[in-house]
């Protein structure tokens, strides 16, 4: 079987990497826009190419006789990759973009929660004037605002958080709107977490919950990031989660594969990602991804027990139903270590040493090889993951390996730790009181 992985971060490296371990014993083809070294020691060959040049990444994949491609990130299925693949006859992990208008489309994302009363909509508008979008700042008191488009996760910003006041909420509308469409809405107060789903269609199977750490320094301090690590307990539920809130996390993402279907008349074959705030009145919706977390993906990927590629397989067959899924019952902390300066003034083509990991898990992904040595790029450099019986004992492992990384680079040390998930789980019971 030959496999092309599209898109060259952590990710898609930790994809690879699965996808390798297979008993199938794929054969693995990549696109990427530079040569990261973890996905590359794992291919046959690929490409170094924009992941979203259709035209290039269709001939590729002719050329060398793909059964079965793999989408990683949200671009490339922005520019309807996927439909370009299957008209090219070549099965796609990653939806349509009739479909994946659900991730990069804000405004429409939340028209289409309403048309089909999916819950955890939180009250929002949607404006293309100044004027009339002030006005419901000033209505609503205490809001978040997202511009329609694509950011990488930085284009959100929240009253109390990155916005001090409603005069910088309006100022930072205006610049929007300068754009493009912006979508106002009231602001959730609660603990985030993320919960992705492999769908074929119509069966939805889900990942253990995970939560992601946005700010880039410790104590959630700082701008937001693409996401500085995350964590996953040994059961499905967070230790801040009740078992009824995931279950309405579920229910949500399963009435959004129904209502996809409905609306669009076309199935959804790839990865849901449900981004969720848990609040005093249970989950709300805070934006659904078509594809997997970065970093969630490497905290849920590598506990997967089921062969990778017959996962895939019933993805692309709609067999999903059909298939037990299993994961190992093991907590997992996933760590960033970025460079410095990252990620406002970040260091470029500064040389990452990476050496005596331990039991932790490495994951490349903006760094690129050049004459054996490995590079920054300017954003998130290497994800390292411990697994194990306990977030604390996986913690452990994931920090004692980041201590070993040599380069300009810095992580958050509080992530996964017992003191932060505390704070978490006083949070929430805070506001559930
Ligand atoms: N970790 C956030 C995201 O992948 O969108």
């Amino acid at each position: 079987m030959r496999i092309l992985i599209i898109g060259g971060g952590g990710r898609e490296h930790v994809i690879a990497a699965r996808i390798k371990s297979s008993k199938h014993n794929p054969s693995i083809y990549a696109v990427m826009a530079k040569k990261n070294p973890g996905i590359a020691a794992l291919c046959e060959d690929f490409l170094l190419e924009k992941e979203t040049d259709v035209e290039k990444v269709i001939g590729y994949a002719k050329f060398r006789n793909i059964d079965i491609a793999f989408v990683g990130p949200e671009a490339p299925l922005a520019v309807g990759i996927s439909d370009a693949l299957w008209e090219a006859g070549i099965s796609v992990i990653g939806p349509k973009k009739i479909c994946a208008i659900i991730e990069f489309d804000k405004a429409w994302a939340r028209n289409f929660m309403k048309k089909y009363g999916i819950e955890g909509c939180p009250t929002y508008k949607i404006f293309t004037e100044e004027g009339p979008a002030h006005a419901f700042i000033e209505k609503l008191g205490d809001v978040a605002v997202k511009p329609s488009g694509l950011t990488g996760g930085k284009g959100v910003k929240v009253m109390g958080d990155q916005l001090p006041d409603i005069e910088a909420a309006k100022v930072y509308t205006s610049l929007l709107l300068e754009k493009g469409s912006v979508v106002i809405e009231e602001r959730l107060i609660g603990e985030e977490f993320t919960l992705q789903a492999l769908v074929d269609g119509k069966s939805l199977v889900f990942f253990p919950a995970v939560q992601d750490h946005k700010r880039v320094y410790e104590g959630d301090l700082g701008p937001n990031t693409g996401g500085m690590g995350s964590y996953t307990d040994v059961k499905e539920i967070l230790p801040f989660m009740l078992s009824e809130d995931l279950e309405k996390a579920k229910q949500i993402m399963k009435s959004t594969v129904k209502a996809l279907y409905e609306e669009t008349k076309t199935e959804y074959m790839g990865i849901l990602y449900g981004q969720f705030i848990l609040t005093a009145s249970g989950p709300k919706v805070v934006e659904f991804n078509a594809r997997f977390g970065d970093p969630e993906a490497m905290n849920t990927i590598p506990i997967i027990e089921t062969d990778f590629v017959e996962i895939m397989l019933a993805v692309v067959k709609g067999t999903l139903g059909k298939l037990p899924v299993k994961f190992s019952r093991q907590a997992t902390v996933c760590k960033y270590a970025v460079p410095a300066g990252y990620p406002d003034n970040p260091e470029k083509d500064s040389e990452v040493i990476v050496e005596d990991l331990g039991e932790a898990l490495v994951y490349y992904a903006s760094v690129y090889e050049k004459g054996g040595k490995i590079y920054t790029t300017g954003s998130r450099a290497v994800a390292i993951v411990g697994c194990a019986e306990t977030i604390d004992a996986a913690e452990k492992i994931a920090q004692n390996a980041l201590e070993n990384i040599r380069g300009n680079l810095f992580f958050r040390r509080d992530i996964g730790t017992a003191a932060l998930i505390q704070k978490r789980i006083d949070h929430m019971k805070k506001l559930r009181s």
